[in-house]
């Protein structure tokens, strides 16, 4: 996603933290809230010293394949990217600084596993060599998942983490659990979707938006819940 998708998701997680959670990462944190931090993560894309980090914001495959089987980049993905972080920070022996990068980093790639483009193919890297057009102006499809769509709707990320669908005891317990690979595998089928229904160079606008503007609120809705059911696991 960008800022807005991020900070959305960040915003929605603090709403469902524990007490202890709260606690831990204020302290992890400095108060800095998860909305804040969230964007972190493309904010150190820039810096040679983190390039390491870039491959941990998607995975790549085959439509026809499955995570499972595809041969593995030694770079690492973003499943590599989730577990390394749950796993520093889930340790008794890591700094707190070591920590708090990691939990920073956490947010965003939680954030982005639930932008189905970044469960994408390696051949257009993950639509970003996907050219439509956007309205009447000329981006690619990966630009439309991670921004368009949430800036034409204009509306703050703070105004978009209140206004998320209600939902039923059940809804909620079903989207808290499953694995992260289980959520990663419904954005590939999100993903999948998009690329059946969108061809190179198509005009999209109000269309486009009113049939997948309600799944990019479910994502980012899905993300934040998901986001807080991780933490409180780590922080319990
Ligand atoms: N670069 C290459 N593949 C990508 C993807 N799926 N998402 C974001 N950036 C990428
Ligand atoms: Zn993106
Ligand atoms: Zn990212």
């Amino acid at each position: 996603w960008g800022k807005t998708g991020h900070r959305v998701t960040g915003e929605i997680a603090e709403k469902y933290l524990s007490k202890n959670a709260k606690k831990a990462i204020e302290s992890l944190l400095n108060g800095e809230s998860l909305a804040f931090v969230s964007t972190y993560g493309d904010e150190i894309k820039s810096d040679d010293a983190y390039r390491k980090y870039g491959p941990w914001h998607y995975v790549n495959f085959p439509f026809d394949s499955a995570y499972e089987t595809h041969p593995k980049s030694d770079r690492g993905d973003i499943i590599v990217a989730i577990n390394t972080c749950i796993k520093v920070l889930k340790s008794k022996t890591e700094s707190n600084e070591n920590k708090a990068f990691h939990l920073r980093l956490l947010v965003h790639f939680i954030g982005d596993l639930h932008q189905p483009l970044h469960i994408g193919l390696a051949e257009d890297k993950g639509g970003n060599d996907f050219q439509v057009r956007w309205f009447n102006e000329g981006t690619n499809l990966h630009t439309v998942w991670d921004t368009k769509m949430i800036e034409h709707y204009n509306m703050s990320y703070k105004e978009l983490a209140s206004n998320t669908r209600k939902l039923s005891k059940q809804e909620l317990s079903t989207i808290k659990s499953g694995s992260v690979l289980d959520w990663m595998n419904e954005s590939r089928a999100i993903c999948k979707d998009v690329y059946e229904n969108t061809e190179v160079g198509e005009k999209l606008g109000y269309r486009y938006m009113h049939d997948y503007f309600t799944t990019v609120r479910s994502q980012l809705q899905k993300g934040g819940i998901r986001l807080a059911t991780i933490l409180n696991e780590i922080f319990e």
